[in-house]
């Protein structure tokens, strides 16, 4: 069903044929064509020019582009116009826009402008998708659909008020059945939160003084999920039943965590993710110097963009999946936002690859004339000149990007439930969860591993060498023993705040570890949250060498296991840092270079082989080809061998 007719990486473009007058289609169509595209991604904001009024319909001019774009060999994919409910519609029905965490409710102007969890608004998605199938759905030439555009992203995937609000304490109910579980699961003994009817309960924002409670703070995430996932599936639905045998799927963000990708994709049949990684760079923001942002200013920072491509294979546990809007030139929405190096093009598609890309699709076609994306580049230029990712596509030979297997040996551990409540409570302003678990990612990469990111569930399915959970924060009783499980024949290396929740985000009565504290053989002593001018030793035991770690160190106790480093100064001097029992070690302090040689010794141990690589240079293997990727914009030295800056070449 994926479309890459002869196995090798397919390569297409959105395009946006109602931005540009009808005369350009038929030249833009033949272009694409000579640059070896294979497909068009067309439709997603189009509501307005399908259905102008209600009720009124305008298909022409998008049949009219389907059979230019047909006429040279393309394909199409298709996209449902949901992200974009038109303004007649909001006009008629007011009630399906969003409320903001002010309480602010959104107005028409730009898109994403829904509460996922309104009826009405599900029923028009459904109207519109139905009529858009039943005109599409069976044509030869549409190989599949993307539901909506970017479902939740730039903070919308939750709303404060109208459905949602309405529809929460419903939704509370079906999870505690009585109040009596809800209140002891929020903890409400605390402060004198204690509910006495369901429809006491409102969204978690505008709470009078500090934050709203976690455990209702982590629920409402959860509501908002699952209406996401609610909201897709009348597409889904309505797509399998008019317009059998294509491709369902949808282009999820960068560092998505606004809800469970893992049931959001279920029913999808494999996902796709939209890669701008010189954008990218904003998430370092808390964490990495202005210095690296400027080293990798023109090509992104090659871990953050590879992050995002492990953790969309893992989504499906090891499915190929799509660049359904790839980077091509300067972007609009970053801070700042720099042309790409000479190359960068072919080296994002070649990494995309790499890591499991079925296809890339470049974002966009012609530059936009009109409205909030002036300022974005595409493969032309406005006036129709070809810009400079346009020569890079045309020159990429995709005939030696074969769709084999990425066969990773080391798993990393994944969870929305544990993000979300590590970043409702983070205990320390420069600390989020993606900023400890790239800590451990990185570490890695650097050492030039190919990594799965999963969902522990998986760990039921597949083997791996080693194991590493960075900030396995919720553990569940399922949890728990599937790690129990794994652990008899593999070794599992653990993060801080490792099981120190239960599902509802509360501490356990006995504490951090409870559900797995055989396993660990430890129990928490102390953790400390430093200012980012403090930092505390930590000295390995056999071989005395010093680490410092700063913004986050757990101290344990031993009920099992030995320490393998203790602290060396400060409150917690003496105690033990890092610890070992069997195959389980639970490293309680951040530092890159602990995590990192504490990693090296373990792939050592399995016999992973592990590699001294340059700043921004990094390996990827797929199938029997090891590419070597250089983010660098020099010429790098390694091994013996000179690789040119911003570059891919094959290791022999
Ligand atoms: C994506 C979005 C596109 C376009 C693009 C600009 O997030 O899906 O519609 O806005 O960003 O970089």
């Amino acid at each position: 069903m994926v479309a890459t007719s002869n196995n090798v990486l397919a390569l297409g473009v959105c395009d946006y044929p109602e931005h540009v007058p009808a005369s350009e289609w038929k030249n833009h169509a033949e272009q694409q064509k000579t640059l070896g595209l294979q497909y068009v991604r067309l439709a997603e904001f189009s509501w307005a020019k399908i259905e102008p009024s209600d009720g009124i319909y305008d298909w022409q001019w998008l049949d009219d582009a389907i059979a230019t774009y047909v006429a040279q060999g393309l394909k199409i994919v298709m996209c449902t116009p949901t992200a974009t409910p038109p303004a007649w519609l909001i006009q008629k029905y007011p009630e399906i826009l969003a409320v903001d965490a002010q309480g602010q409710t959104m107005k028409f102007g730009s898109r994403r402008h829904y509460d996922h969890a309104s009826d009405i608004y599900r029923q028009e998605c459904k109207r519109i998708t139905t009529l858009m199938a039943q005109r599409y759905g069976q044509h030869a030439d549409v190989i599949g659909w993307q539901t909506d555009n970017e479902l939740g992203h730039e903070g919308t995937a939750v709303s404060y008020g109208g459905a949602s609000a309405e529809r929460f304490p419903k939704w509370l109910e079906t999870r505690y059945e009585t109040l009596e579980a809800l209140n002891e699961a929020w903890g409400c003994a605390f402060w004198s939160q204690d509910y006495s009817q369901w429809q006491q309960i409102c969204p978690p924002n505008l709470t009078a003084v500090r934050q709203p409670n976690p455990s209702q703070a982590l629920d409402y995430q959860r509501f908002c999920s699952d209406m996401i996932e609610e909201f897709q599936q009348v597409q889904i639905d309505v797509l399998r039943a008019l317009s059998p045998n294509r491709f369902l799927t949808h282009n999820f963000v960068i560092f998505a965590q606004e809800f469970d990708l893992y049931k959001v994709a279920k029913n999808l049949d494999f996902v796709a993710w939209d890669s701008y990684p010189i954008g990218m760079l904003e998430f370092f923001a808390t964490w990495e110097s202005e210095q690296t942002k400027s080293e990798f200013a023109r090509t992104g920072h090659p871990d953050l963009v590879s992050f995002n491509h492990d953790l969309y294979r893992g989504i499906k546990g090891g499915k190929d999946f799509w660049i359904m809007e790839q980077q091509c030139g300067h972007a609009n929405w970053a801070q700042y936002n720099p042309l790409p190096a000479k190359g960068a093009v072919q080296l994002w598609t070649a990494q995309a690859w790499a890591h499991g890309a079925s296809s890339v699709t470049y974002f966009r076609w012609r530059a936009s004339h009109m409205a909030q994306e002036i300022m974005h580049s595409g493969l032309l230029q406005q006036d129709g000149r070809a810009d400079r990712g346009y020569q890079e596509v045309k020159d990429f030979d995709t005939s030696q990007f074969v769709l084999e297997k990425v066969n990773a040996r080391v798993a990393l551990l994944h969870d929305y439930n544990s993000l979300w409540a590590y970043n409702l409570q983070p205990h320390n302003k420069d600390l989020n969860y993606w900023h400890q678990f790239m800590m451990f990612y990185s570490a890695l990469r650097e050492l030039g591993v190919d990594v799965d990111i999963i969902h522990p569930e998986q760990l039921a399915d597949k083997e791996y060498a080693l194991v590493v959970a960075p900030a396995l924060t919720v553990v569940t009783p399922e949890i728990a023993s599937y790690l129990t499980q794994c652990a008899k024949n593999c070794p599992i290396i653990f993060g801080p705040r490792t099981a120190f929740r239960n599902d509802s985000g509360r501490v356990a009565d006995k504490g951090q570890f409870q559900l797995i504290e055989d396993l660990v053989g430890i129990k928490l002593a102390n953790f400390d949250s430093l200012r980012p001018t403090l930092s505390q030793s930590v000295e390995q035991t056999e071989t005395s060498t010093e680490f410092s770690a700063k913004l986050w160190c757990e101290s344990y106790e031993l009920t099992g296991a030995n320490a393998t480093h203790t602290y060396l100064n400060g409150p917690m001097a003496g105690v033990a840092a890092v610890t070992n029992k069997g195959n389980v070690s639970v490293i309680g302090a951040l530092s890159g270079s602990l995590i990192k040689s504490i990693l090296k010794a373990a792939l050592g141990e399995v016999g992973i082989e592990t590699f001294t690589l340059p700043k921004g240079m990094r390996l990827s293997r797929r199938g029997d080809i090891t590419l070597v990727l250089n983010f660098n914009l020099h010429d790098v030295e390694w091994e013996g061998t000179t690789y040119p800056g911003v570059s891919f070449s094959t290791l022999n």
